[in-house]
């Protein structure tokens, strides 16, 4: 795995657009192979990162190479494959852990996704500490991930969930927030560091500050958050974070969760069976030390070293400057879009949110303007996006979602606005 093409890439003009004024890709555009196909005879224009990211050769070349070359099961083998493939699995955990500034490597537990990573906490650590009558917050603005575990958790457990309620213009309301912590009680917060419908990026920190205060866990929902921003779980002071590879130029199949190791130590398994053991009798079983402890089964051991070289890229890059060009990115947007008629844009302005702009063009279904859009090549997400409490909030069925990253530019961020403004010239006939 190279980042070498990323950082001489940082410099590349002509294919990466860069004519006066316009903002270009951060990442060579060469290095993701997808980006050179057509789509109905015209360009790809990938504006959906927010739900899948596309893949650098890096990380594609990595898995590659691994699989033709030292693919074995991990941690099981006294042979040279096997030691390998362990040592190319425990290589991704190390660089998972310093991506996010954990204090220890055995604090990050390989998941499938953001999804488990959630559920993980969501059986273990609310089975053993919620009681009847206790309280989990989470937020209006939550991805279903973030709020169906808790519901489950609650009726195991007779405890409940409450929501910070969302402001008009999409931002949590800190002070129906403050007044929860102090009313509910609540036993943990669980919040998104970024909206994956409205991009706003909440004041977690202070938020988590706030929640501590009262006593309450933190676990953050870092699945749009990481891939975007640096996020470092120490200056963060949170308790839990969550994250999936395939949102951060890493393949499906296996995500993260990050949890300080007090906790981690004092929570039950997840699931059991091989691996997360440290002896079994038939009278019962003790466990393994972390993370072993929550690594039931093989793991998905080619993805992770995919999650390994999809970090070395984006640590090549830089995450402030990702941060950087995505701002830039989403300000250019905000502002061409507005000029869109009959557009709604939701969500805050720039400064408080990351690369994520849903919208709706007149009584124009979401459904039907993404599938007109595709006939030009740009692809882009239509519907509720896993998010109904936001609909509802907003009296809407569904809304368009154009999602930027560190491959997209200001030309596509203009044929997305031209092609809405033809889908509303065909709608208003
Ligand atoms: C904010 C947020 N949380 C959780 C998830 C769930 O991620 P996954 O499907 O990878 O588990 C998503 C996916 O879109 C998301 O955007």
């Amino acid at each position: 795995m190279s980042d070498r093409s990323v950082v001489s890439g940082a410099v590349t003009t002509d294919v990466d657009g860069g004519g006066a004024g316009e903002i270009p890709a951060l990442a060579p555009r060469a290095d993701f192979p997808i980006l050179a196909r057509e789509v109905n005879g015209k360009p790809l224009i990938y504006l959906d990162s927010a739900a899948s990211s596309q893949k650098p050769t890096q990380v594609l070349d990595a898995m590659d190479t691994f699989a033709r070359t030292s693919y074995s099961n991990t941690h099981r083998g006294a042979y040279t494959l096997a030691e390998e493939a362990t040592g190319a699995y425990e290589r991704a955990r190390k660089q998972v852990a310093r991506f996010i500034n954990a204090s220890s490597v055995r604090e990050v537990i390989f998941t499938r996704n953001t999804t488990e990573s959630i559920n993980l906490v969501a059986r273990t650590w609310a089975e053993a500490n919620l009681r009847p009558g206790d309280t989990v917050l989470t937020t209006e603005m939550e991805h279903h991930s973030n709020i169906v575990p808790w519901q489950l958790a609650a009726e195991r457990t007779g405890a409940r969930v409450d929501y910070v309620p969302l402001t008009d213009d999409g931002e949590l309301d800190q002070a129906a927030y403050e007044r929860l912590l102090e009313t509910a009680k609540p036993k943990l917060v669980a919040l998104t560091q970024m909206s994956n419908v409205l991009g706003t990026l909440p004041p977690v920190k202070e938020m988590i500050a706030k929640a501590h205060a009262m006593g309450a866990l933190a676990l953050l929902d870092g699945a749009q958050s990481v891939p975007h921003l640096p996020v470092d779980v120490r200056a963060l002071d949170c308790d839990f974070l969550a994250f999936s590879a395939h949102k951060m130029l890493g393949p499906t199949g296996i995500g993260a969760l990050w949890g300080r190791r007090e906790l981690l130590e004092a929570m039950p398994p997840f699931l059991g069976g091989g691996s997360m053991i440290r002896e079994v009798k038939m009278s019962g079983s003790t466990w393994a030390d972390l993370p072993q402890k929550f690594e039931a089964g093989t793991p998905a051991i080619i993805e992770a070293v995919g999650l390994g070289a999809a970090v070395a890229y984006l640590s090549a890059l830089g995450m402030e400057q990702v941060r950087a060009h995505e701002h830039a990115l989403t300000r250019y947007a905000l502002e061409r879009l507005a000029t869109v008629p009959e557009i709604r844009i939701f969500g805050p302005g720039a400064e408080a949110r990351g690369g994520t702009i849903s919208f709706t063009l007149g009584d124009i279904h979401a459904h039907d303007l993404a599938t007109l859009l595709d006939r030009d090549g740009i692809a882009i997400r239509a519907g509720h996006h896993c998010a109904q409490p936001i609909m509802d909030r907003y009296c809407i069925p569904a809304t368009a979602r154009a999602s930027f990253y560190v491959y997209s530019t200001s030309s596509e961020v203009d044929a997305l606005a031209e092609a809405l403004e033809r889908a509303h010239g065909v709608f208003a006939l």
